[in-house]
């Protein structure tokens, strides 16, 4: 098929690059002139594993090819997909502008019937806005034919997004013409096994189902998380905890890990634009409310127990972080907890050391001033972040801080302090290293004795 995705942001590229891979013949229209340089020589301006060779290949073979201009990208085009962003706008809802002008242009340059899908998370009754745009425009240019707008949301994952594409759980088609939804069934088959993973229903109910996802997601994390601090005060680990109850088919072992907070595009943005919906609609979302409120409670905890264990003196402590995107296997910030942190340290006067696989480059970009002055490092390797560290945070659980050579790092390390941010480590092995270790929702353990006077 002749596919046109605009947008070439995170889940523009990746669907106009896996929908190349499959065989179709794939335009990727992307306004910004500098992103669009880089993508026409090959280079992907953004994190994600596996993107890049793949892109490649379909460049060369001119299987996907990118363009400025929304005129040149749907010229051939049977399904037009849209992949603009939907920030939060300023009361929490989704900002629907770039979608809206997307419409608009749509409106004002197509010459023949195509169905357009929203890729974009948008709230309930937004195709039916994107259509009436598009389909006021073509009146307006006096042609004959008016275009289906369904909405298809995307499930992906930062990190492992090429493999969340090409074997998705699931594909949810939402159309409300049969004929249209057939077209999507088609271009998915491939993808699909077998078809028991296409869910086709109402393009209301398919907006709606996105923002649940996630919402529900969400909630399992707040909920562990909260599990987690009563834990703290109980003496009872959350590890322990978390694998009891995800042996229950019924919960499941994916996303009930407690941590420091959930980060990144799409939960804290469609929690927001979730309970703005129901406000809007006059219901008061209770337990959406909390979810949030427990996140941003979430994200202070890592700082509250530094400044707990060095007394509430932290200026001048020197304190190392490992990781800083939200997430590991990307160098996403949006919404990391590491900023949080970062910035509540800087205000404490601490110097910070920090590592990230991907990340550095961002966070010193966000913060050239605490760079500037020394406030700020970032470090090429974790040991060297780790160097004359009064304690040391796990915030982001990258692979490579899973096993590090303990001993070295208490070598380097001004105090043996290791705070978990993720209980990515065990505490008894820590506490034999001879650190003092803190996790989130576990007992503490260890002692601090320190290196060097
Ligand atoms: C999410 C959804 O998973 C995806 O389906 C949707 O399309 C976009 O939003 P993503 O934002 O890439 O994907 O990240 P995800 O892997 O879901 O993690 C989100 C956040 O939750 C991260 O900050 C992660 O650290 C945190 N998390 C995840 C926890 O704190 N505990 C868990 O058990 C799982």
């Amino acid at each position: 098929m002749q596919i046109c995705v605009i947008g070439a942001g995170y889940v523009g590229l990746v669907t106009a690059t896996c929908f190349a891979e499959m065989g179709n013949q794939v335009s990727c229209v992307e306004r910004d002139p500098f992103r669009l340089a880089r993508l026409a020589h090959g280079q992907v301006p953004l994190y994600e594993p596996g993107l890049e060779p793949m892109l490649q290949a379909h460049l060369a073979s001119g299987q996907l090819s990118f363009m400025a201009r929304v005129e040149e990208g749907v010229a051939e085009a049977d399904i037009v997909f849209i992949a603009v962003g939907t920030p939060s706008g300023e009361d929490g809802s989704a900002d629907l502008s770039h979608v809206l002008a997307v419409a608009d242009e749509l409106g004002a340059s197509l010459r023949r019937p195509c169905l357009v899908v929203d890729k974009s998370t948008v709230p309930v009754g937004t195709a039916e806005r994107v259509a009436q745009r598009i389909n006021a425009g073509l009146a307006a240019r006096g042609l004959g034919f008016r275009v289906q707008v369904a909405s298809n949301p995307e499930f992906l994952k930062e990190g492992s997004a090429i493999d969340d594409f090409m074997r998705p759980d699931r594909v949810i088609i939402g159309c409300d013409d049969a004929d249209a939804s057939e077209q999507l069934r088609r271009l998915y088959a491939p993808f699909l096994r077998n078809h028991e993973r296409l869910l086709s229903m109402g393009v209301r109910a398919a907006e709606f189902t996105k923002y649940a996802a996630n919402a529900f997601l969400a909630t399992k994390i707040s909920f562990m998380n909260e599990m987690a601090g009563i834990c703290a005060r109980l003496g009872v680990d959350i590890e322990d905890v978390r694998r009891g109850v995800g042996s229950d088919k019924r919960i499941g072992t994916h996303f009930i890990y407690a941590g420091c907070g959930y980060g990144g595009s799409c939960f804290p943005k469609d929690v927001r634009a979730l309970i703005r919906t129901a406000e809007q609609e006059g219901m008061e979302p209770g337990i959406l409310r909390a979810v949030e409120a427990r996140n941003a409670l979430q994200k202070t905890l890592l700082f509250q127990a530094l400044r707990e264990h060095f007394s509430g003196f932290l200026q001048g402590r020197v304190v190392t972080l490992w990781g800083l995107s939200f997430k590991p296997g990307t160098d996403d910030l949006r919404e990391a907890p590491s900023l949080v942190l970062l910035e509540a340290l800087l205000q404490a006067g601490a110097r910070v050391q920090a590592h990230d696989p991907a990340a550095n480059a961002g966070v010193a970009a966000r913060y050239p001033k605490a760079v500037e002055s020394g406030q700020l490092r970032l470090l090429d390797s974790p040991y060297g972040a780790a160097e004359g560290a009064d304690a040391l945070v796990l915030v982001t659980e990258w692979k490579q801080f899973r096993q590090p050579n303990f001993e070295r790092i208490r070598g380097l390390m001004r105090m043996p302090v290791i705070f978990d941010g993720r209980n990515l480590y065990e505490p008894a092995q820590l506490v034999e290293a001879g650190f003092l270790y803190r996790g989130i929702g576990r007992p503490a353990s260890g002692h601090c004795k320190a290196t060097a006077a």
